[in-house]
């Protein structure tokens, strides 16, 4: 089939890989020239492990080419996936602009019978509005689908391989059918729905997701204030089979690129009907306000940040990923070096000012862990990277007062005490 990926960030490029390596011919197109540049040069513009491999791979096999021109990918494919961003609006609804823009652009090119899927993330009524859009500017006939997108950064390549399912909104039988097709390798259970279900499954899942995430961190603050530690009430309701033990994460609350601003648009949406006291709007402010009030609980523990050095582990918003975008470190940071603390931050993969573009006098991002806890009177333990969680404190403890914060629950809080550190955890004593 020859396909076309409208935005080629990280699901663009994993789902252009993935569907290459499926025997499609691909075309991976984005407005950023300079992206392009490098895509076309075999060179992932982000961290995403195994996806580089696979990009030269497949473009060594003729199956994957990059472009910025429209006229070049569209007048050329049956299928076109638009896999662009859809961020929070300032009133906290998904911006549409750059689903509608390249709607706008691919239309004069559209073959007679293409399909136009929006994988990118969008709520109930937005297929309908783009194919609206598209209709005053052509008039050969295509067709419209959802095919809403679960993949996790930092296992991209692996979920899209091996996905739980694949998801197809559609109203004809035609575009089940194509998108079917292209989907049986993956050997995956494939679900037909109405578009709106499609995109509120999508919802759905992000939503439920960062919940449970609230949930247990609800539970942590109540544990912290009665002496019960969260990881062993885990252990005891992860038994029950009706809970189970996976994807309980007590911490500073959900980031990253995805549940943020879901959870926000979910919650925007519920206000426009009426639904404003619900469940998606609790969730989102709870969550917002979290990182904050644990930073002043954490201040208090150690006497003011003021002039104490601090090391900052972590700063992607998971391991595995560069990815920084709603990441803990972009509010601890700030939080921080407004305190007046001298802050070390270290991570293996994810550069602080490169992504934010700012720039503290009192932060220098260091390059190995050593470095950043050398001196330091608290340690902040913020993503669980392997080498941060592996890393032997005990042998680097100095002879003054230390505190280690694991915002992720990772480290053996005996071990870490029996080091002479002070330890604070989440939830837990
Ligand atoms: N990142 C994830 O883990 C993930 C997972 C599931 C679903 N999603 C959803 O997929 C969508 C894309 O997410 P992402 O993280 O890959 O985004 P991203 O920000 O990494 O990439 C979006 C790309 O779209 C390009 N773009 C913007 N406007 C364009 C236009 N008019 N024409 C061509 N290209 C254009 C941008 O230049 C950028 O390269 C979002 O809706 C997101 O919610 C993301």
């Amino acid at each position: 089939m020859h396909i076309t990926i409208i935005g080629t960030g990280f699901v663009g490029v994993v789902s252009a890989a993935i569907y290459a390596s499926l025997g499609n011919q691909v075309i991976g197109l984005d407005v950023d020239q300079e992206k392009i540049n490098k895509l076309k040069k075999g060179q992932v513009p982000f961290f995403e492990p195994g996806l580089e491999d696979l990009l030269i791979e497949q473009q060594q096999a003729g199956k994957l080419s990059f472009t910025t021109s429209y006229q070049e990918a569209i007048s050329q494919s049956e299928l076109i996936i638009i896999a662009v961003g859809t961020p929070s609006a300032p009133d906290e609804t998904a911006d549409l602009r750059y689903v509608m823009s390249s709607a706008e652009s691919l239309a004069p090119y559209l073959q007679k019978d293409a399909i136009i899927a929006i994988k990118s993330t969008v709520p109930p009524g937005t297929l309908e509005k783009l194919m609206e859009l598209v209709k005053q500017q052509t008039k050969v006939k295509f067709y419209g689908a959802s095919l809403p997108e679960f993949l996790r950064e930092g296992s991209a390549v692996h979920d899209t391989l091996h996905p739980d399912r694949i998801v197809i909104g559609a109203t004809d039988d035609f575009v089940f059918e194509k998108l079917d097709q292209l989907h049986q390798a993956l050997n995956a259970p494939i679900v037909h729905c109405g578009v709106a279900s499609a995109q509120m499954a999508k919802y759905t899942a992000n939503t439920y997701l960062a919940t449970r995430i609230t949930f247990i961190n609800e539970i942590a603050n109540l544990c912290q204030k009665n002496g019960a530690d969260i990881e062993e009430v885990i252990n005891v309701i992860g038994l029950d089979q009706r809970i189970g033990q996976h994807y309980w994460y007590p911490g500073l609350g959900y980031g990253g690129s995805c549940f943020p601003k879901d959870v926000k648009e979910l919650a925007a949406y519920s206000r426009t009907v009426g639904e404003e006291g619900n469940l998606m709007n609790k969730v989102n402010e709870i969550n917002k306000q979290r990182i904050f009030d644990l930073l002043i609980n954490f201040e208090k523990q150690i006497d003011g940040f003021a002039n104490k050095k601090v090391a900052v582990l972590g700063l992607s918003f998971k391991p595995n990923t560069d990815d920084m975008r709603e990441a803990p470190s972009t509010k601890i940071i700030p939080y921080l070096a407004n305190k007046g603390a001298d802050i070390k931050s270290f991570d293996p993969m994810a550069n602080y000012e490169q992504f934010t573009k700012e720039k503290y006098q009192n932060h220098q991002q260091v390059n190995t862990i050593e470095e950043a806890i050398k001196e330091a009177d608290a340690i902040f333990l913020v993503v669980e990277w392997p080498e941060i969680v592996q890393f032997p404190y005990a042998q680097y403890k100095e002879n003054k007062p230390q505190t280690i914060f694991d915002c992720r629950n990772q480290l053996n809080p005996e071990i870490i005490k029996q080091a002479n550190y002070q330890y604070v955890g989440i939830g837990r004593s």
